[in-house]
């Protein structure tokens, strides 16, 4: 089928980036995001593109470039459908907070909805792109939906899982190692290979059958996700030994068979995807009554939350076993640098187990606007709105922050926080002043050399 106009429903942190790079490398499509979000939409059609409701770096300007030429953003989701030939689906997939799973699988609620909604309009065959992560075999629901509609029409599902890490979302989509697309139709999967084929050479474009693509997904951010739990595990023994876990980290990834990426200790891996998609693994593997694989992966969710309690522990013990009424500056909140994203951040785990200690806490984040910051912790139902409300305080200025704070906590890897006076910053806090660098960010000498008590991970 050839391709003229795309729709995309979801305008996220997915949705977005995608389909802005899909826009500019083909010029001949007409590519329309669509959401029922309406304030979201809003957002990305800001004449400031500084505004947009997502911040990563390089995609304002892709997206100034394409807007309102052969990209739009639109609250019209029927038209768009209809005039498509492909549609991607790319709305969120929450774990489940009710019923059957609750707390495991994933919701599929609006998958369903964005499938009936397709069934419902479509007057012309199309082809329907899974793009959120799924559970294996959710494209034969899809298909389900769509083939008992009576009117007709074909519809050919694909699953094209999204590899993209936010932060770097525009260059991995740029330069992806690979695209993945599972289907049964040849005719369909050559269709959205020759999109991609714009930019990506074809020996990159690897072509499965449906379950493997949708599979491949969740074991991709299940063996990243391994990766970090177990030099997370490393960390803990190297504070018993004495060993540094850089430099295990180092030692290890040098050897070609293991590599050097995902080794980064850390207060525990945060995100959208990580936790959800082992959760998910772990709930299929059960629904099959594998009970060795789902315990296995379920280990590397009992180990992060492990690190991001371990964390907030050590900084109450070495805070001569109590936080109460102390300040504690947190900076950064974000799961990680360069996005405003803060879904399931070790920050918002950390700072509410030391507010459940009755420490007050001060935050500053570059990108994460203060109302973020207490909607996150209200969301825990932990204590009331009025509770949170009172011990924790968001600042613009990392310097207002950190004033009178017993400690501070570097949550977030943000680049900016190593070039900080942290001097001036030593001369504002309370004395001893700890650091607590829950990324391995700071040099351990220097903090040192200033008067700072220095703890970092796995060191
Ligand atoms: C994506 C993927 O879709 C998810 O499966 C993956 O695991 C994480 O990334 P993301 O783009 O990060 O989700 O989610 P989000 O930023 O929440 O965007 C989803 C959008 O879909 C929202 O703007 C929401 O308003 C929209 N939506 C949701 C619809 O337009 N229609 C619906 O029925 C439901
Ligand atoms: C992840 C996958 O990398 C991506 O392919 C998929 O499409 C979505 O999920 P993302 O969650 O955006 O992407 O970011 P990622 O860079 O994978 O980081 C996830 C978390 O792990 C962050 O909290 C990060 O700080 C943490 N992390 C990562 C570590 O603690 N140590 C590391 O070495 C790497």
């Amino acid at each position: 089928m050839n391709i003229t106009k795309i729709c995309c429903i979801g305008a996220g942190y997915v949705g977005g980036p995608t389909m802005a790079v899909i826009a500019k490398k083909n010029p001949n499509i007409k590519v329309t995001i669509v959401d029922i979000n309406a304030d979201r939409i809003a957002a990305w059609n800001d004449e400031d593109v500084s505004k947009l409701p997502i911040y990563e770096p390089g995609l304002a300007e892709i997206v100034q470039e394409t807007r309102h030429k052969n990209l739009f953003f639109s609250t019209e989701i029927d038209k768009a459908i209809d005039e498509s030939e492909m549609i991607f689906i790319s709305v969120n997939t929450p774990t489940k907070t009710y019923g059957k799973g609750k707390g495991m699988a994933a919701d599929l609620k609006y998958i369903e909805l964005c499938a009936r909604n397709i069934a419902d309009v479509a007057k012309t065959d199309k082809i329907v792109v899974e793009k959120s992560t799924l559970p294996v075999r959710t494209a034969e629901a899809i298909k389900s939906i769509l083939h008992h509609t009576g009117n007709k029409i074909n519809f050919h599902i694909l699953s094209n899982p999204e590899f993209l890490a936010e932060g770097t979302a525009v260059n991995d989509l740029l330069y992806p190692d690979r695209v993945l697309i599972g289907g049964e139709s040849i005719d369909a999967i050559e269709s959205l290979a020759s999109v991609y084929g714009s930019w990506v050479p074809d020996d990159k474009i690897l072509r499965t059958n449906l379950w493997s693509s949708e599979l491949s997904k969740l074991t991709a951010n299940a063996f990243l996700a391994q990766r970090v739990s177990s030099i997370n595990s490393i960390s803990e023994l190297c504070e018993q030994t004495g060993a540094d876990v850089n430099e295990v980290a180092k030692a290890i990834g040098l050897d070609s068979r293991i590599g050097p990426k995902f080794l980064k200790a850390s207060v525990g891996f945060g995100g959208s995807c990580f936790q959800k998609d082992i959760l998910n693994l772990v709930y299929i593997a059960r629904s099959y009554d594998l009970n060795e694989v789902a315990d296995y992966w379920e280990q590397v969710i009992i180990m992060n939350d492990h690190q991001k309690r371990r964390f907030a522990d050590r900084l109450i013990k070495t805070l001569y076993n109590t936080v109460s009424g102390k300040k504690i500056a947190i900076l950064g909140w974000a799961f990680k640098k360069d996005t405003n994203d803060t879904r399931e951040s070790a920050a918002i785990y950390v700072a509410d187990h030391l507010l459940s200690e009755q420490a007050q806490i001060s935050i500053f984040d570059p990108k994460v606007p203060c109302e973020k910051v207490l909607i996150d912790l209200n969301y825990l139902n932990t204590r009331t709105e009025k509770e949170n409300k009172s011990a924790t305080e968001c600042h613009q200025d990392p310097y207002e922050a950190v004033k009178d704070a017993h400690a501070v906590a570097v949550l977030t890897e943000w680049d900016e926080f190593k070039s900080y006076d942290w001097k001036a910053i030593y001369n504002k806090m309370k004395k001893p002043a700890f650091i607590f660098d829950g990324r391995n960010l700071l040099n351990k000498d220097e903090m040192n050399a200033i008067g700072f008590e220095y703890h970092a991970i796995g060191q």
